[in-house]
C-alpha cells in the first residue's frame, strides 16, 4: 500500500491505493480521525454484491456500526429523486453529526453519496472508496461532489472533501473492458498536461497495463492521484490552474451531448477531444506535430476512438460547445499543450474551433 497526503491545511486527508486494502478500511478510517459508531455506506447494485461484505465486516470490525444504503447502478441515479432517498434513510438510522458516510462504487455514486455528505446535517465525514478507474484516478479526491439536473450534468452540488479515500485496485479486475480502457483516457490526461516521464511509461506499460497487472494498477493510480492532488492544493475551487484537468473535455462533453449520452463513454469522448485538442495545439500553441502524434499513438494503442465520428459538426455540437462551463465572454477558455507535458489555456471561438477541426478532418 502506498501512502500520500492532501495538503489543504486543516482539511488535509491521506490518499491510500494498493491491492486488496479494502480489508482495511476500518483501521485505515480511525487513523484518520473518525470515531466509530453510525457509519452508512452508499453502493449501487452492481458493486454490492461483489465488496459490500467486505468493507462491511471491516468496520464491524473496528468500532463502526455499519448499515448499507443500495441505489440502482448508472447514471440515472445521480438524481434529486434518489438523494432524497438517502437523505430519508440517514434521518431513519438517527445518523447524528458524528455520523460518516461512505461511498463505495464509482464516480456516481462518488458524487450522489459524496453530496449526500456534503449537506446532511450541513456535513458529515466522507470516505471515498473509489472502484471504477474513472474514480480511483479523478472523481474520488478534489472534492466536486452533485446530481444532475433534467437541463444538465452536475447542474447541483458543493464542493466538499473526503476525509479519507481508499483506492483498491483489486477492485478493477471485475471492470468491463470498456469501462476499464475509458478510465485510462484520464490516466493519459495526466500525462499530457503535466508529465512527460508519464506518457513514456505508459508507452513501455502498455500491454502489463492492458493487463491489469497489480503493480501497474497501483504505479499509475496513484501518480494520477499525485498529479490531481497538486492541481487541488493550489486551485481547490477552479479559478484558474484547476481548469487544465479538462484537456480534452471540451470536444468530449460536446461529443457526449452531439451524440446522446450512451454512444461514447465519458472517457471515450475524452480519448478523441485530446486528439482533437493536440491538433488544435498544433496551430495555437506550437505543440510540434511528432508530438501531437505521440500523443495520439497512445490513445489509439490503449484501444480508445482517436477520430472525430462522421456527422460529428452538427447542431447539437455547436450548441454544446457553447454551453461548456468553460466558456467566458464569447470563447472558449481551450486547454491546449504547448509541449507534451505541459498545458495552458487559449480563448478561442467556437465556430474557430469548428472551422479547424473541419479542415483537418480526414474524410
Ligand atoms: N467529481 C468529480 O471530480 C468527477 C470526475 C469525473 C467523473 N465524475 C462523475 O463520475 C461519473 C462516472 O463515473 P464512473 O465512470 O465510475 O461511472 P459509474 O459509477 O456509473 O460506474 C460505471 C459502472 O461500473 C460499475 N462498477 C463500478 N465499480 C465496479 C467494479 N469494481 N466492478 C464491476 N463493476 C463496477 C457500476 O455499477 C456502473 O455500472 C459521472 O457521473 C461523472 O459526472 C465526477
Ligand atoms: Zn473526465
Amino acid at each position: 500500500m502506498r501512502t500520500f497526503s492532501v495538503a489543504l491545511g486543516a482539511r488535509s486527508y491521506p490518499v491510500h491505493v494498493g491491492a486488496g486494502i479494502l480489508d482495511q478500511i476500518g483501521t485505515l478510517a480511525l487513523e484518520a480521525g473518525l470515531h466509530g459508531g453510525r457509519i452508512a455506506i452508499v453502493t449501487d447494485s452492481n458493486v454490492g454484491p461483489l465488496y459490500l461484505r467486505r468493507v462491511a465486516e471491516a468496520l464491524d470490525g473496528s468500532k463502526f456500526a455499519p448499515f448499507t444504503i443500495e441505489i440502482a447502478a448508472g447514471e440515472a441515479s445521480k438524481s434529486m429523486a434518489v438523494l432524497e432517498s438517502i437523505y430519508d434513510r440517514l434521518v431513519r438510522s438517527g445518523m447524528e453529526r458524528t455520523g460518516a458516510i461512505i461511498a463505495l462504487g464509482g464516480g456516481v455514486v462518488g458524487d450522489l453519496a459524496g453530496f449526500a455528505a456534503a449537506t446532511y446535517l450541513r456535513g458529515v465525514a466522507l470516505v471515498q472508496v473509489p472502484t471504477t478507474m474513472v474514480a480511483q484516478v479523478d472523481s474520488a479526491l478534489g472534492g466536486k461532489t452533485g446530481v444532475n439536473h433534467r437541463a444538465a450534468k452536475n447542474l447541483i452540488g458543493a464542493f466538499y472533501e473526503p476525509r479519507l479515500v481508499v483506492a483498491d485496485v483489486a477492485t478493477l479486475n471485475t471492470l468491463g473492458e470498456r469501462e476499464y480502457r475509458e478510465g485510462l483516457a484520464e490516466v493519459i490526461k495526466y500525462g499530457a498536461i503535466m508529465d512527460e516521464a508519464l506518457v513514456g511509461d505508459l508507452e513501455r506499460n502498455l500491454g502489463a497495463i492492458a493487463a491489469r497487472d497489480g503493480r501497474q494498477l497501483e504505479e499509475i493510480v496513484l501518480r494520477s492521484l499525485r498529479h490531481k492532488a497538486s492541481v487541488v492544493e493550489r486551485d481547490e475551487h477552479e479559478s484558474g490552474l484547476r481548469r487544465i484537468l479538462n484537456f480534452g473535455h471540451t470536444i468530449g462533453h460536446a461529443l457526449e451531448a452531439g451524440f446522446g449520452y450512451g454512444r461514447y463513454l465519458h472517457g471515450e469522448a475524452v480519448a478523441i477531444g485530446m486528439v482533437a485538442a493536440a491538433r488544435l495545439s498544433e496551430n495555437y500553441a506550437g505543440l510540434s506535430t511528432a508530438e501531437s502524434e505521440r500523443l495520439r499513438a497512445l490513445i489509439a494503442g490503449a484501444g480508445l476512438p482517436v477520430e472525430m465520428p462522421p456527422g460529428w459538426a452538427g447542431e447539437e455540437f455547436s450548441r454544446a460547445l457553447n454551453l461548456d462551463k468553460k466558456r467566458a465572454g464569447g470563447g472558449i477558455e481551450f486547454v491546449l499543450l504547448d509541449r507534451l507535458g505541459h498545458a495552458l489555456t487559449h480563448r478561442i471561438s467556437s465556430e474557430e474551433i469548428i472551422e479547424r477541426l473541419s479542415g483537418q478532418a480526414t474524410v
